[in-house]
């Protein structure tokens, strides 16, 4: 079997030890022969680059392995691109989450306020990577997880319409877990339909092979439970805070019962619940940094100190094999189904053609080929086509360097009450957000 050579770009995030484990034990379904890390932070970076070095030599000394923060080391001969950068890092997600909640709106990473304002620092980190990816290696693919994912996601649209760049969620993942379990299943049993933007739409059809239809029994279960599941099958959103988000599924379900929600849109249809719920002097940037990003960091400091993985091993992030599958569908054609961030062109029947979408997608060597998933009713259609035109005014904003759309971006999202409570974040933002923001005017 051909063997790949992976970048990940983002080295130092709390996800990539996850992610090396995840890949050094799919090796039978995805082979590698070097392996890169690649981050603007090398101190960060350094400590999980130097455990996972320890761990790469005990575990894999046959793949080439190393770290960088030079560009054109790291995307020189490489065939995926594995892309999760935080620009500003968990210092600006706190702001993101505090000052829309200093004005008692929702602040949340890829939500609202948060989500804009942490989009407008990421368009041209991200823009800027994809140009050095095809810089040194012009037919790598990558593989984009980096949020706000719809933003990014546009932003690609607009600015590198014909760049080798996927999109991709795990929140979906995540949840069909949950739903597989809640039938007896496992997620590769079942075919499912799904219409949307990145963290915010609906499940419409949960299918096994056979074509039995399994919504009207996950129905009724969600209506009662949410998502929460008696055993912790999603191993990724285990928290406390999270497990309040897979309950809160059903209030969502209730609004709509004929579709299976995405855990997401509780921030646009229970802003006022999520405020109350919200404690503004410890958010859930706080919550990660004395959490995933301690362990972490402190199993790698381990590591280096002991000059060895063994008794102290990072964990497995099981639940991001779908970057496998979808690195395997582009390097063997596998024709994988899976749910992608893609430019509509149709495949919701009555949305704008040049919105990006989410929907599940047979993807190949050439792409993403999405499913047609016909027509949607006016109240989701509604509420997408708001929540795009903040994505879109997002990224007209950034590239025109105008004060007024980020304005009205703001001002049109659910989350926020009225252009006067909008136009005091966005002055709050943008003072927070200096050196990281475009000038605007
Ligand atoms: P993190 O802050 O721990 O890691 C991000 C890393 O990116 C940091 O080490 C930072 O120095 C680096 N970085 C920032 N700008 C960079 C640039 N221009 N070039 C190279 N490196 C850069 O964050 P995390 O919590 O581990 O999350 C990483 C990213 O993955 C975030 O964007 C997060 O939202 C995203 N994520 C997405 C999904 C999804 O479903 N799409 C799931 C999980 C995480
Ligand atoms: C889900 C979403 C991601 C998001 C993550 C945040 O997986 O799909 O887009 O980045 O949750 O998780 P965290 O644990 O950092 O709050
Ligand atoms: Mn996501």
């Amino acid at each position: 079997m051909k063997k790949f050579s992976v970048v990940i770009a983002g080295g130092g995030s709390t996800y990539t030890p996850g992610i090396v484990m995840m890949l050094l034990d799919n090796l039978d379904r995805f082979p590698l022969r070097k392996l890169k890390l690649y981050d603007n932070d090398g101190a960060r970076q350094a400590v999980l680059g130097e455990a996972l070095d320890i761990v790469m030599k005990e575990k894999a000394p046959d793949i080439e392995y190393s770290f960088t923060t030079d560009p054109e080391e790291a995307f020189t001969d490489v065939d995926f691109c594995f892309a999760h950068i935080r620009t500003g890092k968990y210092e600006m997600r706190e702001k993101d989450e505090k000052i829309p909640l200093k004005h008692g709106v929702v602040g949340q990473e890829t939500c609202g306020p948060g989500g804009i304002a942490y989009g407008m620092r990421s368009i041209g980190d991200m823009v800027e990577m994809i140009d050095l990816m095809e810089k040194y290696s012009p037919d790598c693919w990558m593989l984009n997880y980096s949020n706000p994912a719809a933003i990014v996601a546009e932003a690609c649209r607009v600015l590198r319409p014909n760049s080798k760049v996927l999109n991709i969620c795990d929140m979906p993942v995540g949840t069909l877990r949950r739903i597989s379990y809640i039938i007896g299943k496992e997620p590769s049993d079942l075919e499912v339909r799904y219409f949307g933007l990145n963290h915010f739409g609906w499940w419409t059809s949960i299918k096994d092979k056979e074509g039995n239809e399994y919504l009207p029994q996950i129905r009724d279960y969600v209506a009662e439970n949410g998502y929460l599941t008696q055993k912790e099958v999603d191993t990724q959103h285990t928290d406390a805070s999270w497990q309040d988000t897979h309950k809160k599924a059903k209030d969502l379900l209730a609004v709509d019962p004929r579709f299976l929600p995405n855990t997401y849109l509780k921030y646009y249809l229970y802003p006022d619940y999520v405020v109350e719920h919200s404690n503004p002097e410890f958010t859930r940037a706080n919550e990660v940094i004395a959490g995933r990003e301690k362990t972490v960091f402190s199993t790698a400091r381990t590591i280096v100190e002991r000059g060895t993985a063994e008794g102290c091993e990072f964990e497995m992030g099981a639940h991001a094999t779908f970057v496998v599958d979808l690195a395997r569908a582009i390097a063997f054609n596998t024709h994988e189904r899976m749910l992608l961030i893609v430019e509509n062109n149709g495949a919701i029947a009555n949305f704008d053609d040049d919105a990006m979408v989410e929907v599940p997608c047979i993807v190949g060597s050439n792409g993403p080929e999405p499913l047609s998933q016909g027509k949607i009713p006016a109240f989701q259609r509604a509420l997408m086509y708001q929540q795009v035109t903040v994505e879109k005014l997002v990224v007209e904003a950034y590239i025109e360097g105008s004060y007024q759309k980020l304005w009205q971006a703001l001002t049109l999202s659910k989350t926020v009450p009225s252009a006067q409570v909008a136009k005091e974040i966005l002055d709050d933002l943008i003072e927070a957000n200096r050196g990281y923001w475009p000038e605007l005017n």
